[in-house]
């Protein structure tokens, strides 16, 4: 069921909103590009919530001392111990196949946001 959570255009101004939805707590993120995610706003490690972290850049590099960024505002950083999430799939950037949180169905309509549960 779809439910809506935002105006675009607010989500715009903050670029990540704590929502909840049928007791479910839930992160709804916009990335550099304007594109919309929603995902569980719990840690997956010790549970905080992943609203109080931060939207990044991804850093890596095949050599000592270089740094190559990518997929700005992408990444989701857990505010307790920093692990970081992409928040296109929910997925951790350092084991993506066992460590994730889930990702729910996003729709824009008229400006306004509604998150699939
Ligand atoms: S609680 Fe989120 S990384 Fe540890």
């Amino acid at each position: 069921m779809k439910h809506l959570v935002c105006k675009y255009e607010d989500l715009k101004n903050v670029n990540k909103m704590a929502v909840s939805i049928d007791r479910k707590s839930i992160v709804v993120v916009m990335s550099d590009g304007g594109e919309v995610y929603a995902l569980r706003d719990v840690c997956p490690h010790k549970g905080p919530c992943l609203s109080a972290g931060m939207l990044d850049k991804n850093c890596t590099g095949d050599n000592t001392g270089e740094y190559i960024f990518e997929k700005e505002r992408e990444v989701l950083r857990c505010p307790w111990h920093s692990w970081e999430f992409d928040i296109k799939t929910g997925r951790s950037l350092f084991d993506p196949e066992k460590v994730w949180v889930k990702t729910y169905e996003v729709t824009i309509k008229d400006d306004l946001v509604y998150v699939e549960v």
